[in-house]
């Protein structure tokens, strides 16, 4: 049954007609011929799509038509006579803030977001807000001095300049807007984990627990061997090793972006203690981003006889294009979607059997799980 929408776009009030499930960016692009609002990965992870909807920035192309309705929709061609988005245009152009523009329109958006909610945001600050944002050409510096350029004006300018609002202020009451949540729930069919996600001394810092159906003394035996562990990690291979020295490689698929870690590492195992440690760094010469981080894991008896309890504790930084890998909120999912493949895989191999052939860990299938798990928990 297609569903009726009342929407206020860009000031004016409208009704569209839809499938069920069609998205807010199919009814902006091709019912209301807004094509201002670009689609790229339509899996709410590059940011293109971006528009407000009662004064928040969305991803048009995850958000459904059907869970609009009342809503108060800004695309970027409703910014026209905004003088906040004014600035940003004309600081975009100045600081070479854009090539292609392909990213641009959902860029603006987040920007005039970060003007309007924050007084005088460090660079940091701003960079953080933007992760959620890809550009695939022309890179960030220039993006984040237009942003810090327009709010050096309002400083400047006193209080000529307020802090602007936010573009639009209601709520429907039909509306319920998504507020992310702990994953509670590992995506995949391993058994639970726990844990922390911080941030400390500049590192992200992971720690996690997980259960496995196999004793300690054989779970040890397989973790502490290289060889023998990589293939359990999704898209890791261990290229050669040396005494307590290691090389190899993960490789990541972000929609776009290819990655391919290759790098090298020393670990150093304590058989008495059933614990362990590796330190590492890489880099993916294509995408330049370097990671470098630790990685110490133990094990001990589970809970039920012939369990074990493994607990990691995972230190890392990454720079460049993958950056937004240290965000605590997408280092949750992404290190349960790893881990309960990982601890799958090890049980299958504790059980004799061989784990899934080396695969490419794809970060869209990692997001996809994610989604599934949280929607089977609000359903429940
Ligand atoms: S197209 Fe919506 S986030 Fe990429
Ligand atoms: S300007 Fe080309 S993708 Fe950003």
């Amino acid at each position: 049954m297609p569903d009726t929408l009342r929407l206020t776009v860009n000031g004016e009030a409208c009704t569209v007609t839809v499938p069920p499930r069609t998205q807010l960016a199919e009814v902006l692009r091709d019912h209301l011929e807004l094509t201002g609002t670009h689609l790229a990965c339509e899996q709410g992870v590059c940011g293109a799509c971006t528009v407000m909807m009662d004064g928040r920035p969305v991803r048009s192309c995850i958000t459904f038509a059907d869970a609009c309705d009342g809503a108060v929709i800004e695309t970027i061609e409703g910014h026209r006579d905004d003088s906040v988005m004014a600035r940003l245009r004309d600081a975009f152009s100045r600081h070479h803030a854009l090539q292609c523009g392909f990213c641009t329109p959902g860029m603006l958006a987040t920007a005039r977001d970060i003007v309007a909610r924050f007084e005088d945001p460090d660079e940091a600050t701003i960079r953080h807000e933007l992760s959620g944002n890809i550009c695939r050409c022309t890179g960030y510096v220039g993006i984040v001095s237009a942003i810090k350029d327009v709010i050096g004006q309002r400083r400047t300018e006193g209080g000529h300049a307020e802090r602007p609002a936010p573009a639009i202020v209601r709520q429907p009451a039909s509306f319920r807007t998504f507020e992310p949540a702990p994953t509670t729930e590992a995506p995949a069919k391993a058994a639970a984990s726990a844990g922390s996600v911080s941030a400390e001394a500049g590192r992200t810092v992971v720690r996690r627990e997980f259960t496995l159906a196999h004793p300690p003394a054989e779970v040890w035996v397989l973790l502490r061997d290289p060889i023998r562990v990589a293939p359990c990690i999704p898209g890791a291979s261990v290229e050669s090793l040396d005494g307590d020295r290691f090389i190899g490689a993960v490789e990541i698929r972000f929609g776009p972006i290819r990655a391919r870690f290759g790098g090298h590492g020393t670990f150093r195992n304590d058989d008495a203690r059933q614990e362990g440690r590796l330190s590492g760094e890489g880099d993916d010469k294509l995408g330049k981003s370097r990671v470098r981080g630790e990685l110490q894991y133990t094990v001990a008896p589970g809970a039920s006889p012939g369990t074990s309890r493994a607990a990691v504790e995972l230190r890392f930084e990454i720079e460049g294009m993958l950056a937004q890998f240290n965000r605590p909120e997408l280092v949750t999912g992404f290190v349960d979607y790893i881990l309960g493949q990982f601890a799958a895989n090890c049980d299958v191999v504790l059980a004799g059997g061989e784990a899934g052939p080396a695969r490419r860990l794809s970060v869209f299938a990692m997001l996809w799980a994610v989604l599934k798990a949280r929607f089977r928990r609000d359903r429940n």
